[in-house]
């Protein structure tokens, strides 16, 4: 959404008094009234900035939330239909890039001029709630590395903890969080949403004192989400395999708000044969998971990678191309869709991965050389960089290479949980992924939405045309989804 604005963010403190003990109780009392101009309105909105959501922090800069409420709510108004106590919590993290994230502002971004999503969703009525979280960087005084996995996921639902905890005094509804993010941030947003009051994370949990209350939500908002990643890099071969030619981008820029650097090249025959391997491993993958289609046909593959699960991935880039035709986008220099009367009628799959061009080299997440930020997320406390996999551990290129515990690995995959009759898992899904975004195979998101539907959760998935890896986009058609799931 594009916003032409003049920005007025005036900052008015209110009160200050701040208890020394930390109980976890949230206090009305401490705010700061702001207001921005977007499209022309003011948006008034009450900040309640900074507050830490457990008793015991590691790292007490990122371990706090900051929470926004329509102001109209404190003068008793509706907007879009929610009242003070039943407005839905829109919860977006700021996770780029397993990296550590403060919590976010609702704020008018400066290159582009547009309201973020926190701006918007307040103007829309929801109340925001914006947790900051450790990352795989995250190190104390003594060095010692605080924020490895599953810290980022923990701290996610120490925050959700929080909210419910202090529910009647916390504008809008805990009953009605729904998470946002995008990449690692729309990974960690599956996860919170698959893994609710799930007790493998008790005992973190309880280390840090988080609030004694339930880390469910109702709804996750995944954009581009890099997960499954004990998966993901035979997905990313099984997509790329026989593709030699990449433009790799700087592995510096990870974060997606970043300008990314590319840099082009052609894999050597040791990376192809590390491809071949991968490539090798997914279809058992997959047919494992024994996922269907919505008309309960099997998707499988065979070992060579075809079957019914490529024709379905084939057939999410085609929905996709169709509705950027119905909604008149010209795609005539799309020379792999064949378009008939209107109708996109095939896919060239093979020209569409020289399209969305190969990002990443073999193995795409767990790097022989441990250098993926992935590598580095499944560190530990003294160890920066592990690998996750066995084909990287077996095959690893470092002497003294150190392997995950196998139960982080679990805790990191929302695929560990979903399935039907889960207690604790999120009831309503939206991802969206756009067709050039190279950053995981776009079986990654076809399996986690399938997967979702098997087991009879509420998904709205689609694939978005011509978008590379990227956020926070088409914000109407999300708060349109949110508002569906929201007011019945
Ligand atoms: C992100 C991007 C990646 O390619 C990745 O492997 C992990 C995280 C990100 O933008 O958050």
């Amino acid at each position: 959404m594009k916003i032409n604005t003049l920005v007025t963010l005036s900052a008015i403190a209110v009160s200050l008094s701040v208890s020394a003990q930390n109980d976890l109780t949230f206090n009305q009392n401490i705010y700061t009234e702001n207001s921005a101009k977007v499209n022309g309105q003011t948006v008034e909105f009450r900040a309640y900035e900074g507050i830490p959501y457990v008793k015991n922090p590691v790292d007490s800069k990122f371990q706090t939330l900051n929470i926004y409420v329509p102001e109209g709510y404190f003068k008793n108004h509706t907007i879009s239909g929610y009242t003070i106590q039943t407005a839905p919590i829109f919860l977006p993290n700021g996770v780029g890039g397993y990296m550590p994230s403060r919590p976010l502002t609702p704020k008018i971004d400066e290159h582009s001029h547009s309201a973020n999503a926190l701006l918007l969703a307040l103007q829309h009525g929801y109340v925001v709630a914006s947790p900051g979280a450790r990352g795989r960087t995250s190190q104390n005084s003594k060095g010692v590395y605080t924020g490895k996995a599953p810290a980022a996921i923990v701290d996610l639902k120490a925050a959700v903890r929080y909210l419910h905890f202090n529910d009647k005094s916390i504008p809008g509804d805990a009953n009605k969080i729904i998470s946002n993010g995008t990449s690692a941030g729309g990974a960690l947003s599956a996860l919170l949403g698959a893994s609710g009051d799930q007790d493998i994370y008790d005992t973190y949990l309880e280390q840090l004192g988080a609030a004694p209350a339930s880390d469910k939500i109702y709804a996750v908002s995944a954009f581009c989400p890099i997960t499954d990643l004990d998966h993901a890099d035979a997905a990313y071969e099984w997509q790329f395999n026989g593709y030699n030619d990449y433009k790799k981008m700087d592995i510096s820029m990870l974060d997606y708000h970043i300008q990314r650097k590319e840099t082009k090249g052609t894999l050597t025959k040791d990376q192809q044969i590390v491809s071949d391997a991968l490539a090798s491993q997914f279809p058992g993958y997959l047919n494992g998971l024994k996922l269907h289609d919505s008309n309960g046909n099997p998707l499988t593959l065979d070992k060579n990678g075809n079957g019914s699960f490529k024709k379905y991935v084939i057939s999410l880039i085609q929905d996709s191309a169709q509705s950027a035709l119905d909604n008149n986008r010209d795609l005539s220099q799309f020379k792999w869709l064949t378009i008939t009367d209107g109708k996109v009628t095939n896919i060239d799959f093979d020209k569409y991965r020289t399209y969305a061009i190969r990002a990443k080299l073999p193995p795409a997440f767990d790097a022989l050389d441990l250098s993926a930020g992935e590598n580095e997320l499944f560190g530990n406390a003294s160890t920066n960089a592990m690998h996750f996999t066995a084909y990287s551990s077996k095959n690893s290129s470092t002497d003294n290479s150190a392997t995950a515990a196998a139960n982080v690995v679990y805790m990191m995959n929302p695929l560990s949980f979903i399935q039907p009759d889960q207690q604790g898992i999120a009831p309503h899904w939206r991802i969206r992924v756009g067709t050039n975004d190279r950053d995981t195979s776009l079986a990654i998101s076809a399996i986690l939405a399938t997967r979702l539907e098997n087991s009879d959760y509420d998904v709205n998935y689609h694939l978005t045309w011509d978008r590379p890896h990227s956020g926070d986009y088409n914000l109407d058609a999300l708060f349109s989804w949110i508002d569906s799931i929201s007011q019945n």
